[in-house]
């Protein structure tokens, strides 16, 4: 018989874009509904730096909640070819600062002040291993002669690897793994190496954004890859493998900026990610590993404890449904569409 509900630790989102100003007040909220605490990507302009930097921007969402909500930010700084050891001692000291978030410099949205000769950084890497502070990377190289499609599989021989073998104490997650190179790559290292999926790389291939006209509110970057890829991120996501967990990267633009002749990476799925996710677990005959991936093994590798609050996932036998677009001053943005029906949808009614 199919399942019909299931009951979660309330989910963390372990990769968030929440923006700030007019969008972080309009965004914000979609995250604070289903997800008890997010990490909270730094790539603001100018980017979140130092631990004053984020600890006034976890105000400012914080402030945009409002009173009565529980959510919780979990604050990242951006490595800049700036960034000191007095910053990560500090951030480490913090409390606030769980993380540090490497963008290779042109890999996506706001990462102009990110790294540009990896090198400089080892000094840093070496300091936050002491400091049991955990890197985070976008893993892609920006060379000019790599395929946008390569870019991940690259960065794991160019960059990743010669990390891990000069600091192996360092724990590293790979964030918004796309690939099978990348997921195996997770899978054959040790316990320092760890990978967040997103809600739209499980469930669409590049197909999805590239046949039958082009769909703008599916680029993101990492950019969607083909199917082969998709099935070992679902592999992973559903094996209960404690090193693979959630970070959605729900990353807002405009509707204006993404349906344009050089749109913004980015899909925003903070409002449905957990009815999609429900749909894929289900599909991959694995509903019982999803407390593991969006509320337990993101939380474990945080040293947080798991979410006491609970959450029912209803399936009904009508398809839910959701807002497509909601405002932000005078513009909208438009919420990620999974391309097929989900039957699946969070129970916020009910009283766990
Ligand atoms: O698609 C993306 N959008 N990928 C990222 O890495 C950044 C994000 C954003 O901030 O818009
Ligand atoms: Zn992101």
């Amino acid at each position: 018989m199919t399942q019909q509900e299931i009951v979660l630790n309330k989910p963390d989102d372990m990769h968030l874009h929440l923006r700030d100003g007019d969008m972080l007040s309009a965004v914000v909220e979609h995250s604070a509904r289903d997800f008890a605490r997010a990490i909270v990507m730094p790539n603001l302009v100018p980017p979140v730096t130092t631990v004053e930097d984020a600890t006034r921007y976890r105000q400012r969402i914080l402030d945009a909640l409002g009173s009565g909500t529980s959510f919780e930010p979990l604050m990242t700084l951006y490595l800049t070819e700036s960034t000191t050891a007095g910053d990560l001692e500090k951030a480490a000291a913090s409390n606030i600062v769980k993380a540090v978030k490497l963008y290779p410099a042109g890999a996506t949205t706001n990462s102009d002040s990110g790294v540009r000769d990896i090198a400089k950084s080892y000094h840093l890497f070496e300091k936050m291993a002491e400091l049991d502070l955990p890197l985070l990377v976008h893993g892609e190289v920006t060379d000019d002669d790599i395929d946008i499609f390569d870019r991940e599989a690259v960065f794991i021989d160019r960059v990743l690897d010669p990390i891990r073998r000069t600091i192996p104490e360092l724990r590293i997650v790979m964030e918004h793994v796309t690939t099978k190179d990348g997921v195996d790559y997770v899978g054959s290292a040790g316990n320092n190496l760890f990978a967040t999926l997103t809600t739209h790389h499980l469930m669409l291939n590049r197909n999805a954004m590239l046949v039958g006209g082009i769909r703008p509110h599916y680029y993101c970057l990492p950019i969607l890859k083909r199917e082969e890829h998709r099935q070992a991120l679902r592999a992973a996501a559903t094996s209960g493998d404690a090193r693979f967990f959630l970070g959605t990267d729900s990353a807002p633009h405009t509707t204006y900026t993404k349906e344009n002749a050089c749109g913004c990476a980015g899909v925003f799925s903070a409002a449905n990610s957990l009815g999609c996710l429900a749909t894929v677990f289900e599909e991959e005959q694995a509903l019982e590993n999803l407390n593991a991936f969006t509320s337990v093994n993101g939380a474990k590798f945080y040293g947080l404890d798991i979410n006491d609050a609970k959450m029912r996932l209803v399936r009904t036998s009508e398809p839910a449904v959701f807002p497509q677009h909601f405002k932000v001053g005078a513009e909208t943005v438009t919420v990620f569409d999974p391309g097929k029906p989900i039957y699946w949808h969070v129970d916020h009614a009910a009283s766990l």
